[in-house]
């Protein structure tokens, strides 16, 4: 059953529909999301119904489709993209592959008028993707805009209060997306929805989830997410039925477990064991080079030290059970794993039903999912966002400086030291096309990027210039136009240790602890000028990745990569001022082995965050 008075998300499997249920949160809503094949029974006592855009094409087979029954419920129902699409499908309208595919930004012109868009003006930009448009209206249904490609691109039933349409009005692109749907919303009778109703209700959620008995089981890994699942399971089930285990993987931030202790020392929580597992996690990552495997095995390497620690604790409940075939052994009848995966790392490792797979998330790695599958898994914060997961943190009493640090992969500093054991491979040089106008060098490492749902696997170019800590326009344009137009490349970076082009020597390397120590002194540089500058806030994350390379034989560089973002499923490279960027380089350059600094300006898309 749906939460009485909520807005119903359908989710056909687009990445971008999942944006909604966020948004009608910040409107103020009550709003959940549902697999679209979700029957129109369990929706009873919904105030209204938006279906999700979603990759497929309705006349597909196999495409994802919804319960006819909704439209029997009487409540509004908006559908967005392939949610716009699909209603004119359902109800006897006809949908075609359209003659031209429009994607990105695009002019709708209105006519008539519509609650959904009283008062907005008659012609607006707003945000496509689509090939297939809706070329017949179904009975009882006008359109209400056009594009100069798409004769539907908006339809309404009045009478029903049944709404399509063809752009995506959940992003920030759209103009006054928000807007119509804060129309849409007031047409319904919903609940009202603020964050700390939501620990109400979340707290139900897990009461009814973990049962009277159940215990839970959390590892906590410093970063912001499992922190504050873990203060809220305290919260909601009591000391006694909530274990937590933080484990040092050595790929922590500087000072970061001391804070962690610090801070649950003020709010009087004391079920958290501290683990140094440094040696095993090193030991276990010993010549992997691979990020995808560098990732699985930290995953994994996590739940054997969450097994063997549990039981030497004597966990009641926490037993072998070789039936798993993951090395990991938790009895179900007793305990549940509890997670703090929050909304974007479900959706970035595929985990929403019908989104392709982007990255191996660790919190998703198998013997996870297994236990997922198996009920055995508990993750509160699951349809949160970052910034809803913060102010979550700071009403539980956790500190202002925990809760707004910037987030932290659970991998840590695992995925910001690339790794590499192939000099002569990486040493072949990739030839630059000729199209690239200033001083450059490609870089002898790949990282990971993202174009449209896929992944990428390719070269890093470094920009040289007279002045290196002076980021200039042409160097942002390059930045969105040499990922564009060169197929080897997916990042672009400006040397601000260098003037002009050097020659750079790989140095193979893995994931080791003097590798991380000195990461990590670079890192706690960063966060140092950050805070001095007064950025650290207005900046959303910023990874310091260490590169197999130098200017001398067994030399290695930094990587700055300062981002904003809302969601960090898209973020603009944060172009740092030349007196930022000339303090943090020459501190940086001070440090022994470090003999090249690098910002990286790329956007995301077609760069990633992180660089792996
Ligand atoms: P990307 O690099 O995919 O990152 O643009 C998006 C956000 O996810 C974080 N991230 C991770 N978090 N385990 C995590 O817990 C991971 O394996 C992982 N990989 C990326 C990243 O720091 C950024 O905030």
């Amino acid at each position: 059953m749906v939460h009485k008075g909520s807005i119903v998300i359908l989710d056909f499997g687009g990445q971008y529909a999942h944006l909604i249920a966020n948004r009608v949160r910040r409107l103020g809503a009550y709003s959940e999301i549902r697999v679209s094949e979700t029957p129109a029974k369990e929706l009873k006592g919904a105030a209204g119904i938006i279906l999700s855009g979603g990759p497929q094409s309705v006349y597909e087979k196999g495409s994802p489709t919804a319960d006819h029954g909704i439209f029997e419920l009487g409540i509004p129902i908006l559908g967005l993209c392939y949610g716009h699409q699909w209603l004119a499908h359902a109800l006897n309208g006809k949908v075609s592959p359209g003659k031209t595919k429009e994607y990105g930004h695009t002019m709708i012109e209105r006519s008539g008028e519509s609650p959904i868009f009283k008062g907005l003006p008659q012609i607006m930009t707003v945000w496509m993707s689509h090939g297939d448009e809706v070329t017949q209206l179904p009975k009882g249904f006008v359109a209400m805009a056009k594009s100069s490609v798409c004769s539907v691109a908006a339809m309404a039933n009045e009478s029903r209060k049944i709404y399509g349409l063809q752009f995506h009005i959940e992003v920030t692109h759209t103009e006054h997306g928000m807007e119509m749907l804060k129309k849409f919303v007031a047409l319904c009778k919903t609940t009202p929805w603020k964050i700390d109703s939501f620990v109400d209700y979340v707290g139900g959620q897990i009461k009814e989830e973990v049962g009277k008995s159940k215990k839970v089981f959390m590892l906590v890994s410093g970063g912001v997410d499992s922190t504050v699942a873990f203060t809220l399971l305290n919260k909601v089930l009591g000391p006694s039925r909530v274990q937590g285990m933080l484990v040092d993987t050595g790929l922590m931030r500087k000072d970061e477990v001391a804070q962690i202790r610090a801070a649950f020392k003020k709010l009087k929580i004391k079920n958290l064991h501290i683990e140094d597992a440094s040696d095993e996690f090193f030991k276990n990552l010993k010549g992997a080079t691979d990020p995808e495997q560098k990732r699985k095995i930290i995953g994994r390497t996590f739940l054997d030290v969450q097994q063997r620690v549990s039981e030497k604790m004597g966990l009641t409940g926490v037993k072998s059970d070789p039936s798993s075939g993951s090395g990991l052994k938790v009895k179900s009848d007793e305990w549940l794993l509890g997670q703090g995966t929050i909304y974007p790392d479900t959706i970035e490792t595929g985990g929403s039903r019908h989104a392709d797979q982007i990255k191996t998330h660790h919190n998703r790695v198998d013997a996870v999912q297994k236990m997922i599958d198996a009920g055995q898994v508990i993750e509160p914060l699951k349809e949160l966002y970052k910034d809803e997961v913060r102010m979550l943190g700071e009403e539980l009493g956790l500190p202002k400086e925990l809760v707004w640090r910037h987030p932290f992969p659970g991998p840590g500093l695992g995925v910001r030291i690339l790794c590499t054991n192939e000099v002569k491979r990486e040493k072949r040089k990739v030839k630059s096309d000729g199209s690239i106008s200033v001083p450059h060098e490609i870089l002898p490492v790949r990282s990971v990027g993202v174009q449209g749902d896929g992944r990428t696997y390719r070269h890093a170019v470094a920009l040289f210039s007279r002045h290196p800590c002076h980021v200039t326009p042409e160097h942002k344009a390059l930045a969105t136009s040499i990922p564009n137009t060169n197929k080897e490349i997916n990042r672009v970076l400006l040397c601000t240790s260098h003037d002009r082009p050097v020659e750079f020597t790989v140095t193979p390397g893995t994931v080791t602890r003097e590798r991380a120590e000195l990461l990590r002194e670079a890192d706690a540089i960063v966060s140092e000028e950050m805070r001095a500058a007064d950025l650290y806030g207005v900046i959303w994350q910023f990874p310091v990745v260490l590169l197999p390379f130098g200017t001398k034989k067994g030399g290695q560089s930094i990587v700055l990569r300062p981002i904003v973002s809302v969601d960090a499923m898209t973020a603009n490279a944060y172009l740092l001022e030349q007196s930022v960027l000339e303090t943090i380089t020459r501190r940086i350059l001070d440090l022994k082995g470090i003999d090249a600094v690098f910002l990286d300006l790329t956007n995301k898309p077609p760069g990633t965050i992180e660089w792996e």
